[in-house]
């Protein structure tokens, strides 16, 4: 039985809703704006991974900004710097998910909490004190540090390193398959936030629990 003294969290997805920033997109492109969130998120995470693989870092504000780009260009959508600048910064204020406070509040009664993301470190103090979720993390852990982006086991390892415990103490919770997959791969106690009902990627790896939001982690971490 692992004895769980932190928990990592991944935040995009997880804790905070990518997809809050449809109501402003909508504002500025109706009828667009949730089609625009889904390709702009898709295209920001693909240039993570294609830095990745390259072995190219530029931080994660960059991917998003090219995303964004991106997407617009794809959906034909007039986006002045100015309308970039604006859905730029709604990434910086987006909404956590409903349950998120209060089971922060629970879970820090057990164990340990950090951030391990692919946010650069400004986004992720901006973000998490916009959001007001800032209080119940003891370290905002960024990809930054290792110049490279989730699934390399690089980022995985800044767990353990920056918390100063052993691979099993340190257990992982996200919301997005493929990085419970990598953090799986490296060798971390996994929960993944099933939020949409979504199949399990195939992958070869698979979570050590399945919830369908945060409420009920606090119960299922081994200890
Ligand atoms: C993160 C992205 C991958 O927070 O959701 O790391």
């Amino acid at each position: 039985m692992s004895n769980i003294k932190a928990l990592a969290f991944d935040v995009y997805g997880t804790l905070l809703d990518v997809h809050s920033v449809i109501a402003l997109c909508e504002r500025f492109f109706p009828g667009q704006g949730e089609a625009l969130s889904k390709l702009w998120r898709s295209k920001q995470l693909e240039y993570s991974w294609l830095r990745t693989g390259m072995g190219r870092y530029d931080d994660f504000w960059v991917c998003t900004e090219g995303g964004l780009t991106y997407a617009c260009n794809m959906m034909k959508l007039d986006c002045p710097q100015s309308t970039r600048d604006e859905l730029m910064n709604a990434y910086l204020h987006l909404s956590p998910f409903a349950e998120v406070q209060d089971a922060l509040k629970a879970l820090k009664e057990k164990a340990r909490l950090a951030i391990l993301s692919n946010g650069a470190p400004k986004m992720l103090n901006e973000v998490a004190e916009n959001t007001g979720i800032r209080w119940a993390f003891s370290d905002l852990i960024s990809v930054e540090e290792v110049q490279t982006f989730k699934p390399s086991p690089k980022v995985y390892n800044l767990g353990p390193e920056k918390l100063g415990l052993a691979k099993d103490e340190v257990g992982f919770v996200s919301a997005n398959y493929w990085d419970v997959a990598g953090a799986k791969s490296y060798g971390l106690w996994v929960a993944w936030i099933n939020r949409t009902g979504a199949p399990e990627d195939e992958l070869g790896f698979r979570p050590d629990v399945i919830l369908s939001d945060l409420a009920a982690l606090p119960a299922a971490i081994p200890s």
